[in-house]
C-alpha cells in the first residue's frame, strides 16, 4: 500500500485556473473562498483496487461492447492507444482506464443531451480497460463528433474522449479530455482555451498514428498519458481528497 506522503498534489501553475470567464459556468462552479487542505485518510489512500477480473476484454471495444449482434456504430473506425507513465516514464500497469464520448453526430447516450443529431442504436459510448504491463492501454470505437454547447451564441466542442485514470486508491484519480489532431475548433473552444501553456494543450491532443492502423479497416490515435512532473498530463479534476 502507498504511504501517504506518496501522493502528489497537482501543479496549479500548470492546471488552469479554476475561475475562467469565457468558459461560463467555471464563473459560479470556480471557489469563491481560499482552499484548505485536508489530512487524507485511510478513506483516500486505500482501496478501491481493482484487478483484472473486474474488466471484460469487451469493455475497451467500443465498436462492439453495445452494438446488436451482426451490427456495428455508424462513423470513422477508429483505435486510441497509448501508454500511461510517471514523470521519469516509467510505465503504470494495472492502471484503470475509462473512456466516455458522444458518437459520430455528436450526440451522448444521456437523457439531458437533447443535440439534434440522433443517437446511435449500436453505440454506448463508455469503455475501460487496465494498462498491460507496460502500461500499454488500447481502445476500438469510432471517433466522435464535435456538438455544440451553450456557452455563447456559437461555441463547438471539438471532438473530444473523456478519459479517467483511476490507480490504487482514490487519491489517484484523475479526469482529463483527449482532443485529435488537425482539429480546427482546438484552437476556437472556450474550454481549451482556458489551458493557458499550449505546451500543455499539445499533450491533450492524439496523433495520427498510421503505424497502428489496420489497414482498409480502422484508422488509429495515439495519446500517452504522463502523471506528475513537468511532462505531466492536464487533468480537469481536482485530486479526490484534497
Ligand atoms: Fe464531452
Amino acid at each position: 500500500m502507498l504511504k501517504p506522503a506518496e501522493f502528489y498534489q497537482r501543479d496549479r501553475n500548470w492546471h488552469p485556473h479554476a475561475f475562467a470567464p469565457d468558459y461560463k459556468t467555471s464563473v459560479t462552479r470556480s471557489p469563491q473562498r481560499a482552499l484548505i487542505s485536508l489530512e487524507q485518510g485511510p478513506s483516500e489512500i486505500t482501496g478501491p483496487t481493482f484487478g483484472h477480473n473486474d474488466v471484460d476484454p469487451i469493455d475497451r471495444d467500443l465498436l462492439s461492447n453495445y452494438a446488436a449482434k451482426g451490427q456495428s456504430p455508424i462513423g470513422e473506425r477508429m483505435i486510441l492507444h497509448g501508454r500511461v507513465l510517471d514523470e521519469n516514464a516509467r510505465a503504470l500497469p494495472d492502471t484503470l482506464v475509462e473512456i466516455w464520448q458522444a458518437n459520430a453526430g455528436g450526440r451522448y447516450r444521456h437523457r439531458k443531451d437533447t443535440y439534434l443529431a440522433p443517437i446511435d442504436p449500436n453505440f454506448g459510448g463508455c469503455g475501460r480497460t487496465l494498462t498491460d504491463e507496460n502500461g500499454y492501454y488500447s481502445f476500438r470505437t469510432v471517433k466522435p463528433g464535435a456538438y455544440p454547447w451553450r456557452n455563447t451564441v456559437n461555441d463547438w466542442r471539438p471532438a473530444h474522449i473523456h478519459f479517467s485514470i483511476f490507480g490504487h486508491s482514490f487519491c489517484q484519480r484523475l479526469i482529463t479530455q483527449c482532443y485529435f489532431e488537425g482539429d480546427p475548433l482546438i484552437v476556437r473552444c472556450p474550454i481549451v482555451n482556458a489551458i493557458p501553456d499550449a505546451k500543455a494543450i499539445d499533450q491533450l491532443t492524439a496523433a495520427l498514428d498510421l503505424n497502428a492502423t489496420i489497414p482498409l479497416d480502422t484508422i488509429a490515435y495515439k495519446f500517452d498519458i504522463v502523471l506528475r512532473g513537468r511532462r505531466s498530463t492536464l487533468f480537469e479534476n481536482r485530486l479526490e481528497g484534497n
